[in-house]
């Protein structure tokens, strides 16, 4: 179904269908049968709109009425679950007649109440891969699809504004929220948000790119204050979203709880203004995170338009649309700033469903949905190691399955990341369609569950999931497992871990580290199938990485699962049994010990003020985050960024630099690359080729490697070929001289490896040459600097 712009008769329309005929071009005069899809025609739609508003009216367009739909200006109809509403306005008066939008959750799919009490019908929606699985799929076509079925589903239940995607950087593998987000590093984040924006924005949806900036950790979300160079600002924690408002226009964006240097990021003209608006051309609509910052005049005043989710600021007591209306009174908020504000959100409104008066179904098409939510996880999970463990022929023998995560699948994370689906497809439900699986131990796991298993709080204790503990000795003896070892031909052991928005993940056992329950069961089977001459395979249901040193020598394969959403049992099973030829790659390096994570001694924060709660966090490795920092200080790591085995072998050959028109054209020149990908294998597959560019240093240091590009190939049969270009525009080549408020490319020798991952050490690269230094962009002067009294060198620790 498509969704094609057509303003039908609306009132909205007709009323001021005639102060805009004639003044805007290309535009037909009959509104009923206009199609429109011009950002000029609405912002003219919503001046003209707004030149009839009252001053109240427009004030209330700038706070929203609150979480209930108690207060929500002309409401023309309510979606339980939504996260929050833009008040429209009905004035019989000035006859205008502008319908609230409609804002839901998460970046996993749209979060609404799935049954309501008026009615019988359920309202499921689909649960999709998280976004650091989507990322790892390296293929944006396949993110593209799931917004624009994230997107159908929003739109199709009657929501406006989707809050997705995350796309804050993973900064240490400890924040709580990371699943929700797509890297660690800003062009993966970047390709794959502008590719979930187009998806769903084709839909008719805005989405809401969030959560603008540097929201990189959850402990004192709504007060911490990241201290962070302004190099690394730009290169690492702005430039995914510089990315994609460049390349994908999102119609909103959600500013974060925290501040940058000093200042709430929402009230933050710096970073608001003259950066997202004057320097990257976003067009959309700023909204705050719920509840965020301490002053709902500095945030309308700094450009973001948008308070959410009104109502009583519960953490400052403000009153938002009060201290406005206040402010108005007193002249410290001009009417030039509201109609400002109050544009870019009626812009973005007027485009969205409720306001183009789309009659909702309440029926999206949730079975093929499904399928691609099977297909997207398939296509992201990352597999390990594979020592002939994999794939498992499903006509010989039985599987044995262990780990109590067959029962605890995770399918997402909670808090607002979570969404209610009718169903989620267990590790055992998959396990057990594909395979004969060991029936003893299923009814082991089964009864232990049911006699064992406890609700699991999200960290607001508003949601719970069922937890449940390994079977104990009692349950699960030695003998039991050396029977299965005999009798079954290999074992797959599923570890799960839950993560949630309002709580980072420890490094210790039951997190980051297994538990000794779980490393004993590794030892115990491994032991007991290894006497027998068979295989152990390891899959890990995690929403963030955990450490894999302590145990990954001692069994035979490892399918990083992640949270692969409500179809996770088939699609797993389908990688374990080769249906599905596994093509994922890390999007997040998995280091040998968190202790080596450059930021593990500064994450999450310091308590400044012994206030028993972490108030400051000192951004210490820089732009040295993730691969940057292992790769340029010869960190040894468990699993590159960028790795992913197959059940295939890819070659790579005829590397070569095709084009480099940076000496001529300069800021607006390019480096092409081409290579050849063959299928050295047995089956078909498919490779992800990722390009590495090591920059010379003349007067700015620089990470070893950055990936400036990647591309995934088409499904490769055995033998087959296929060529590979890559276009790496001069903006993506730059870095960001600090000192000039400039990004540069500096002079010298380029090397560029196209490798399989960012373990380059086998591949040879291939060079190019810039003459003369090159200036991609001036930026705005003196932007997001760091506070008065605090210099780079007192806190950045790691440097060459
Ligand atoms: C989260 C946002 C979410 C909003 C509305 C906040 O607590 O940080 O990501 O969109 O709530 O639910």
């Amino acid at each position: 179904m498509t969704y094609n712009h057509k303003i039908k008769v609306s009132i909205v329309a007709v009323a001021v269908s005639v102060v805009l005929a004639g003044t805007i071009a290309g535009c037909n005069t009959d509104s009923s049968t206009t199609t429109v899809k011009d950002d000029a025609y609405y912002k003219s739609l919503a001046e003209s709109l707004i030149a009839k508003m009252t001053v109240d009216e427009k004030l209330n367009m700038l706070v929203g009425p609150g979480m209930t739909n108690a207060n929500v200006a002309n409401l023309k109809s309510d979606t339980a679950g939504v996260a929050g509403y833009i008040n429209g306005v009905l004035n019989t008066t000035s006859g205008l007649d502008i319908p609230a939008s409609k804002l839901a959750d998460g970046p996993a799919g749209i979060r609404i109440t799935s049954t309501r009490s008026d009615t019988a019908g359920t309202f499921y929606t689909t649960g999709f891969p998280v976004g650091t699985l989507l990322a790892s799929t390296w293929n944006p076509e396949i993110v593209k699809e799931v917004g624009a079925a994230a997107g159908n589903e929003a739109k199709e239940y009657g929501i406006d504004f989707w809050l997705a995607p995350g796309m804050n950087i993973q900064r240490n593998p400890l924040n709580g929220r990371n699943f929700e987000y797509y890297s660690e590093d800003p062009l993966v984040t970047g390709e794959m948000a502008a590719a979930m924006v187009s998806g769903a924005q084709s839909e008719g949806i805005a989405t809401t790119i969030k959560h603008f900036a540097a929201n990189n950790s959850e402990t004192n979300r709504m007060n911490v204050n990241n201290i962070i160079s302004p190099r690394a600002l730009r290169e690492i924690y702005l430039r995914g979203f510089q990315y994609a408002v460049e390349n994908a226009q999102p119609w909103a964006l959600m500013s974060s709880y925290n501040k940058i240097n000093g200042t709430y990021t929402s009230q933050r003209a710096d970073l608001l203004t003259n950066v997202l608006r004057d320097e990257w051309g976003f067009k959309g609509l700023v909204m705050s995170d719920w509840f965020a910052g301490d002053n709902a005049l500095s945030q309308v005043t700094a450009g973001n338009d948008l308070i959410q989710p009104g109502a009583t600021n519960f953490v400052t007591g403000e009153v938002p649309l009060t201290v406005l209306k206040t402010a108005y009174a007193n002249k410290t908020l001009s009417d030039d700033i509201i109609n400002r504000d109050a544009t870019h959100i009626l812009t973005q409104a007027l485009k969205t469903p409720s306001n183009q008066k789309y009659v909702f179904s309440n029926n999206p098409d949730l079975n093929a949905h499904a399928a691609l939510a099977k297909q997207a996880a398939e296509e992201g999970m990352v597999l390990l190691k594979n020592a002939s463990a994999l794939p498992i022929d499903s006509t010989s023998g039985t599987v044995a399955a262990f780990g109590i995560a067959q029962l605890t699948t995770r399918k997402g994370g909670t808090g607002s990341g979570d969404v209610n689906t009718a169903y989620i497809k267990n590790i055992i439900d998959g396990l057990s369609g594909q395979f004969t699986v060991d029936s003893t131990l299923k009814t082991t796991y089964a009864d232990w569950y049911s006699a064992n298993k406890t609700q699991q709080w999200d960290a607001f204790h508003m949601n719970y999931t069922w937890a449940c503990s390994e079977p104990d000795a009692s349950a699960l003896s030695t003998t039991e497992i050396n029977t299965a070892a005999a009798a079954d031909s290999i074992a797959v052991i599923s570890i799960s871990r839950i993560a949630g928005e309002g709580a980072d993940r420890s490094a210790d056992k039951g997190d980051y580290l297994l538990t000794d329950a779980e490393s004993t069961l590794i030892d115990n089977v491994s032991t007991a199938f290894h006497a027998q001459g068979k295989k152990v395979v390891v899959v890990l249901n995690v929403g963030g990485i955990v450490d894999t040193t302590a145990w990954k020598d001692k069994v035979d394969g490892i399918l990083l699962a992640y949270m692969p959403g409500q179809e996770a049992g088939d699609a797993i099973t389908d990688l374990l049994s080769g249906v599905t030829n596994p093509s994922g790659k890390l999007a997040q390096t998995i280091p040998a010990s968190y202790a080596d994570v450059p930021s593990a001694t500064s994450f999450n924060g310091v308590d400044t003020n012994s206030d028993g709660t972490v108030d400051t966090n000192y951004y210490n490795e820089d732009i040295y985050v993730g691969y940057r920092y292992y790769n340029t200080f010869d960190k040894p790591v468990a699993y590159p960024f960028g790795f992913g085995l197959s059940y295939t072998t890819f070659g790579y050959t005829n590397s070569a630099v095709s084009d480099n028109t940076l000496n001529s054209k300069g800021a607006k020149g390019s480096v092409t690359l081409t290579t050849t990908i063959t299928n050295t294998g047995n089956v078909a597959g498919k490779e992800v080729a990722e390009v590495y560019i090591s920059a010379p240093e003349v007067n700015l240091k620089k990470p070893t490697i950055e990936l400036k590009s990647f591309a995934k190939t088409n499904k490769l049969d055995a033998g087959a070929t296929q060529q590979l270009t890559f276009t790496i525009p001069a903006e993506q080549l730059a870095s960001f001289d600090e000192a000039n408020n400039q990004w540069v490319i500096e002079p010298g020798v380029y090397k560029a490896y196209i490798s399989p991952s960012s373990d380059v050490s086998s591949t040879d690269p291939v060079t190019f040459t810039v003459n003369s230094k090159v200036v991609v962009s001036n930026t705005s002067s003196g932007a997001l600097a760091l506070p008065d009294g605090v210099t780079e060198s007192s806190f950045i620790t790691v440097s060459k």
